[in-house]
Parts: C-alpha cells; sequence; structure tokens
C-alpha cells in the first residue's frame, strides 16, 4: 500500500490534517490506535480560538460548532472575591473565543473523513516508522490480526504526547521542558452555568476555572498537587472546594448539580525543536504541551496542521519544498508564544507551594494591573483570543 501523506494519530490534529489535504486533493491514511467510541468520548479541552473556529467553518466542518458552540465576547478574571471583566472582542477587534468540546471538534472532523471514503482505521496497534530519511518513508503497523506496511511520500506525526513518532525524530532534536507543582481537578456537571463567561479565578487556597460545555452542562476545575488521587475527592468536597474558591462577594457562585465525570491532570511545558527529521512531521500535542490555562492545546494542533498542509499542497502543485523546509521554523514562533502566555497565565493565576506571601501578593498586583490597564488587558486579549493566523492554504 502507498499513499502520499501518512497521518498517526486520529485525534484532532490528524483528523484536520486530513481533512485540509482532502480538499486539495491529497491523499492520506489515517492510523488510531483506540477505537472509534474511546477518541469521542475522551474528555478533553473546549476552546476554540477565533482563527480554529473560522478555518472549520471555512472548511465545511463549522454547522455544529455554528449550532451548539457558544461564541463568548469576555472572559473574568475573579480576584480578592471581585470578578473583573475582560472584554475580549472589544481589545482584539472583533474577535471572540467559541465554547465548543474538543470531542465535538473530533465528531465533526470523524463525520467529514467518512463521508470523504478516504481510510481512516481504528485500532492500529505496534505502529513503526522507518526510512525517514529517504524519499519513501515506510510505517509498519498490525491491524484485524495482520501485519500491514504503508509507503508514504511523507508521514505526519499526530500521535500526541505519548506517541511513537516523536521518539523517532532521532537524535537531533532538543527538548524544552517544564514540570508545574500543581495538576486539575477537573469535573463536568448537570448543571446550568451560572455565568455566560468563562471565570478564572486566583484564591488564597488556590486556582479554580468555571466553564461550560451546553446550556445544561458546567465544567469546573481547581488546581491540586499533581499526583492527587482522585477517590480522595467524593463529590460532595469537590463542591465544598470549589464554592469556596469561587464564591465572590457579590454571591456569585457556580450552580450545584450531579458530577458526571472527574479526573486529574498534571499540568506541563514542553516544546521539540525542530519539530521534523527527514520526510517525518510532528504536529500538535506530538510536539508540544501547554499547560491548560491558557486554553491553547487545540489552537496550536491546529496552527500546526494548516501550516502543513500548506506545506504539503505547495509541494504536490509546485514541486516546491519551500514551506516543507520552513515548517519547523514558522510552526514554532507561535508554539513559543502560546508557551509564553500559557506560563504566563499559569503562574499568575495559581497558588506556587514554592512561592511565599510575596509572590502571592505580587500575583494580585499582576491581576490589579491587568484588569485596570487598557493596554494590559488588550495584550491579554489579544493572545487569549489567538495571534493572527491567516487561514488561506
Ligand atoms: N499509533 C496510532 N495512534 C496513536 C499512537 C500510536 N502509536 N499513539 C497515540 N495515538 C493516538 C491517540 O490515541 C490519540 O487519539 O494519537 C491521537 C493523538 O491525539 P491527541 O492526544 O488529542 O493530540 P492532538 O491530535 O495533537 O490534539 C491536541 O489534544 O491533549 C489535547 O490539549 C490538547 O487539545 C489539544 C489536543
Ligand atoms: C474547558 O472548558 O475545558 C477549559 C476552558 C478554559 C481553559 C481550559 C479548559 O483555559
Amino acid at each position: 500500500m502507498h499513499t502520499q501523506v501518512g497521518i498517526i494519530g486520529g485525534g484532532p490534529a490528524g483528523l484536520l490534517l486530513g481533512h485540509l489535504l482532502h480538499l486539495k486533493g491529497i491523499d492520506s491514511v489515517i492510523l488510531e490506535r483506540r477505537d472509534h467510541e474511546y477518541v469521542i468520548d475522551r474528555v478533553r479541552a473546549g476552546v476554540l480560538e477565533q482563527f480554529t473556529a473560522d478555518l472549520m467553518t471555512q472548511t465545511g466542518v463549522g454547522a455544529r460548532l455554528h449550532q451548539i458552540g457558544m461564541r463568548h465576547d469576555s472572559v473574568y478574571l475573579s480576584f480578592g472575591g471581585r470578578r473583573h471583566l475582560v472584554p475580549l472582542s472589544e481589545l482584539s477587534g472583533g474577535k471572540a473565543i467559541y465554547v465548543y468540546g474538543q470531542n465535538e471538534v473530533v465528531k465533526d472532523l470523524m463525520d467529514a473523513r467518512i463521508a470523504t471514503g478516504r481510510p481512516l482505521h481504528y485500532e492500529v496497534s505496534d505502529v513503526s516508522v522507518y526510512d525517514i530519511d529517504t524519499t519513501r518513508p515506510l510505517i509498519r503497523y498490525h491491524a484485524g490480526g495482520a501485519q500491514h506496511e504503508l509507503t508514504c511520500d511523507f508521514i505526519a506525526g499526530c500521535d500526541g504526547f505519548h506517541g511513537i513518532c516523536r521518539p523517532a525524530l532521532g537524535d537531533a532534536v532538543t527538548f524544552y521542558d517544564k514540570t508545574y507543582p500543581f495538576g486539575w481537578l477537573g469535573i463536568l456537571a448537570e448543571a446550568a452555568p451560572s455565568s455566560e463567561a468563562l471565570v478564572y479565578t486566583c484564591h488564597e487556597r488556590g486556582f479554580a476555572l468555571f466553564s461550560m460545555r451546553s446550556p445544561k452542562i458546567t465544567r469546573l476545575y481547581f488546581q491540586v498537587p499533581p499526583d492527587e488521587d482522585i477517590n480522595k475527592w467524593p463529590d460532595d468536597a469537590i463542591w465544598d472546594e470549589m464554592l469556596k474558591r469561587m464564591t465572590t462577594k457579590d454571591g456569585w457562585k457556580p450552580n450545584v448539580g450531579p458530577v458526571l465525570n472527574k479526573n486529574v491532570t498534571a499540568m506541563r511545558s514542553f516544546v521539540t525543536e525542530p519539530m521534523c527529521a527527514g520526510r517525518l512531521y510532528l504536529a500538535g500535542d506530538a510536539a508540544h504541551i501547554v499547560p491548560p490555562t491558557g486554553a491553547k492545546g487545540l489552537n496550536l494542533a491546529a496552527a500546526d496542521v494548516l501550516l502543513l498542509a500548506r506545506a504539503f499542497t505547495e509541494f504536490y502543485k509546485y514541486s516546491n519544498s519551500g514551506l516543507l523546509n520552513n515548517y519547523s521554523e514558522t510552526a514554532l514562533q507561535r508554539v513559543w508564544r502560546a508557551q509564553r502566555f500559557s506560563w504566563w497565565m499559569t503562574q499568575t493565576l495559581h497558588l506556587s507551594p514554592e512561592g511565599n506571601a510575596f509572590d502571592f501578593k505580587r500575583q494580585l498586583t499582576d491581576l490589579d494591573y491587568i484588569t485596570s490597564s487598557k493596554a494590559a488587558m488588550t495584550s491579554l486579549a489579544e493572545n487569549y483570543v489567538g495571534l493572527p493566523m491567516d487561514i488561506e492554504f
């Protein structure tokens, strides 16, 4: 079997790349380790930058996003018992963010893929890559009880942080890594969101975040130690802690309801440089991880695959490798800007066990400055809604 682009991983990065390549008439095969339901049901992030929403709309996969996604023109920063509104759209020339679960994005892209009839294989195992320094890289994998070989013109490593593609880049790469001394305990609750906008809270007990998935489902998080055992947290204790951190002096608080799902995620920042070797190109979480505080993970994956789709298109249309050669450098510029912003949001809003009372005062002063200076708030807004990205390809 042969394909133009062999895509390893059927998460948002792999599926979106396959979709964009299809629109340009470029063949791909998508190989996913898990089953179809697992990939859809995984509870993940849920904020799209303006460009990601625009890209979905313009490439024909935005119908449900416009039906059930929620456009947000502002966000709250809460500290000292008060919520401060950051008018994102007003400060960013009309851009907004869209609350739309990553699993919904995945569903839309799976449906689009299936409609094209192009290959998307689930439950493949023992995926390995060879000959990336040649013009005929090879993928081997097991599926349906048989061993398969797929030769490709290029391989796209979209297999997430724990995938096999990053290790296959070889020795000529550098990893930049930062782990944080905290994680997030997150819940999905059957409760109507009590605020139209997201609320990021910096509290003396630690960070908390109010978000949502639909008019009936609230999504909430609070800061815990990175190795926290979720079994230590019965639902009542979770609500007690959420309410302690989030309730503001004007009486605002999240609505309480049955907990549908709960988990703990550790947080890290991670970058691979360069994001490619030979004919193997990484995109999304395979190449970089951001802490969720800036809501950038899914959007960076979308930005990577847009650049990659553009570069493959130029290669096949004009036999020009210029954009492919520049892919890593171009992608990394946005990646590092998102890293900086995500790190900044994280350290400004969380209580570090390594910090002291001075640090907490400094953080509160940072938040006070941001919410009282139009210049500082504009900087926050332009990063949060997403730095400029040309969606033509
Ligand atoms: N072979 C095939 N598929 C694999 C392999 C493998 N060896 N290893 C991992 N995968 C699959 C995973 O099962 C997963 O479905 O690759 C997919 C990677 O998807 P994600 O982890 O969602 O990563 P990505 O598509 O880059 O999307 C980034 O995910 O973690 C969030 O915040 C992040 O929203 C961002 C998004
Ligand atoms: C979410 O809704 O899951 C969410 C929102 C904002 C973030 C992170 C996660 O910064």
